[in-house]
């Protein structure tokens, strides 16, 4: 279970020193504890998770529409003939799966922002792909989102090849106490997922600042592609951003979940989607175990405040 540790802690019981919080707790101890199952289809649902967060008035990237049968998949450029730029994912998908970023096109042809060109037909089997469930949870059935392409914030241009990074906030009973920024690298295809090879940064919880930096979970210095330092980040609208990752908890009341939230050069941090098991790989980004900082949490951290008061305390909280 621990492979994707064992380069750095020798044994379990030192990895239980470290505080590193293991998959088995992670699913009994804190997911089966404070998530209800019911509660599941907000979050593993992307259409649902965007009509919630609008209701928690959480800016997230506009939707254009949703296809949901084969005979409607043709109509798809008639849906975003207005849009300069969109995204096709699964409502049901994760970890990048079938994310397809289109950042510009005209009526026969469709780029990526790695340049690639796709034609009607590869955009309408990319769609009915999405619809058979090929990229989805499961595989079941599922209903392609359609979305407005987030204008990234130009302030990581120099960090993120091809792609727009995400900060990926882990959410403990309404508390951000754990980030990281994910970093598209040209092996993730401009997708922000570790899975796909993006780089994740370690950021300090109450500043947004670099604290390390890994790759398929092995330390670097260096983004593989732009060659940017990487230990210099440090990301705008910090408290913004931790706003929206507390107010996730009101929208869900899920007590332990990952949100994902972007930066919109206009419209300021947004959020992308929200996770009800979200990767432990945060802990190597950050060099930090989950357990003793959750557990901090369950201590000194009081219940019953407001998004703002929380994150408040986060930002003012100086005890170990
Ligand atoms: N609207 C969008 N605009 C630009 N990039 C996007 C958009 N939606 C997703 N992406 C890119 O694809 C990645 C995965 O998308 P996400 O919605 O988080 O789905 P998944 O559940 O597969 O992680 C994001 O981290 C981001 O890099
Ligand atoms: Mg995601």
């Amino acid at each position: 279970m621990f492979k994707w540790l064992s380069k750095y802690f020798a044994s379990p019981s030192e990895l239980y020193k470290a505080g590193i919080l293991g998959m088995n707790s992670r699913n009994f101890k804190f997911i089966a504890k404070y998530n209800k199952r019911r509660r599941y289809p907000l979050v593993d649902d992307k259409v649902q998770t965007k009509a919630l967060a609008q209701k928690f008035g959480i800016t997230t990237p506009r939707l254009i529409g949703t296809i949901e049968y084969q005979h409607e998949v043709a109509h798809f450029q008639e849906m975003v003939k207005d849009w300069k730029s969109f995204v096709i994912k699964p409502a049901h998908g994760s970890g990048g799966k079938g994310v397809l970023v289109i950042s510009s096109h005209n009526d026969e042809h469709y780029f990526t922002p790695s340049g690639r060109m796709l034609a009607y037909k590869d955009i309408y089997q990319h769609l009915s792909n999405t619809l058979s469930g090929l990229y989805s949870l499961g595989g079941q059935y599922d209903t392609a989102v359609l979305e407005e392409m987030v204008n990234f914030s130009h302030i990581f241009d120099e960090y993120s090849y091809q792609g727009i990074p995400d900060v990926r906030l882990i959410i403990y009973r309404g508390y951000p106490v754990m980030a990281m920024t994910r970093l598209a690298t040209a092996a993730s295809g401009g997708r922000a997922n570790l899975h796909q090879g993006a780089v994740g940064v370690g950021l300090d919880i109450k500043t947004g600042k670099t604290l390390k930096a890994v790759m398929r979970n092995m330390p670097i210095t260096h983004h593989p592609d732009t060659h940017a330092d990487l230990s210099k980040i440090e990301v705008p609208f910090w408290k913004e951003h931790l706003i929206i990752g507390a107010k996730a908890y009101e929208m869900t009341r899920l007590g332990y979940l990952g949100a994902d939230i972007v930066l919109d050069a206009d419209k300021g941090p947004m959020m992308l989607e929200l996770n009800a098991r979200p990767g432990l790989a945060v802990q190597i980004a950050n060099g930090i175990g989950l357990r003793k900082v959750l557990k901090r949490v369950d201590k000194y951290f009081p219940k019953r405040l407001s998004p703002e008061e929380r994150v408040d305390f986060l930002l003012n909280y100086d005890g170990k």
